[in-house]
């Protein structure tokens, strides 16, 4: 791929054909444009749509519980061949491991993001940073409020 900006290095990579993840569902956000995503997602940002594919969404009980849940998506389109960049918003050179960018061999995003609602197979959420359409990889609770929060069962007699 060209576009490869001063100091960056880039590295000949096999065709990104190994990793067999499956995509369980598609977010639709307000942007089209990479320039007009936030960097970071923010908590108090717009509310954005999780669409869950089919068998998926029974896996989705239990989740209305929670405020707060991890999201992972994959960045479909950035690039995945640069270990050292020169981001846009920076005048100095970072090695990919030292950033958050979506530039990376496994172009994964993660963020902490609001639930707003859980309505069958969609999920309303704020705290979202990733362009209308990609692809979502997994939800998880916030780590810090990982128990189920339903009564214990009943001991066995
Ligand atoms: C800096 S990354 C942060 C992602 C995530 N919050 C993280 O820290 O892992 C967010 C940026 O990735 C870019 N981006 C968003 N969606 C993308 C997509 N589907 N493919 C490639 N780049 C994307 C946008 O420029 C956005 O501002």
């Amino acid at each position: 791929m060209s576009d490869v900006r001063p100091h960056e290095i880039m590295v000949p990579t096999t065709a990104p054909d190994d990793a067999r993840l499956r995509f369980i569902g598609k977010i639709h956000t307000p942007w089209s444009d990479r320039k007009d995503c936030p960097r970071q997602g923010k908590i108090d940002g717009p509310e954005c749509r999780i669409e869950i594919f089919e068998p998926w969404v029974p896996a989705l009980k239990g989740i209305e519980d929670y405020d707060r849940i991890e999201i992972l998506y994959w960045l479909d389109k950035a690039r995945r061949d640069l270990v050292v960049q020169n981001p846009g918003h920076s005048d100095s050179v970072f090695g990919t491991f030292a950033l958050r960018s979506p530039v990376r061999p496994n172009p994964i995003g993660t963020v902490l993001a609001k639930l707003v609602s859980v309505d069958g197979a969609t999920l309303v959420v704020r705290g979202l940073d990733c362009l209308d359409g990609t692809p979502l990889l997994d939800l998880k609770p916030d780590r810090c409020a990982f128990s189920p929060k339903a009564s214990p069962k009943p001991a066995a007699t």
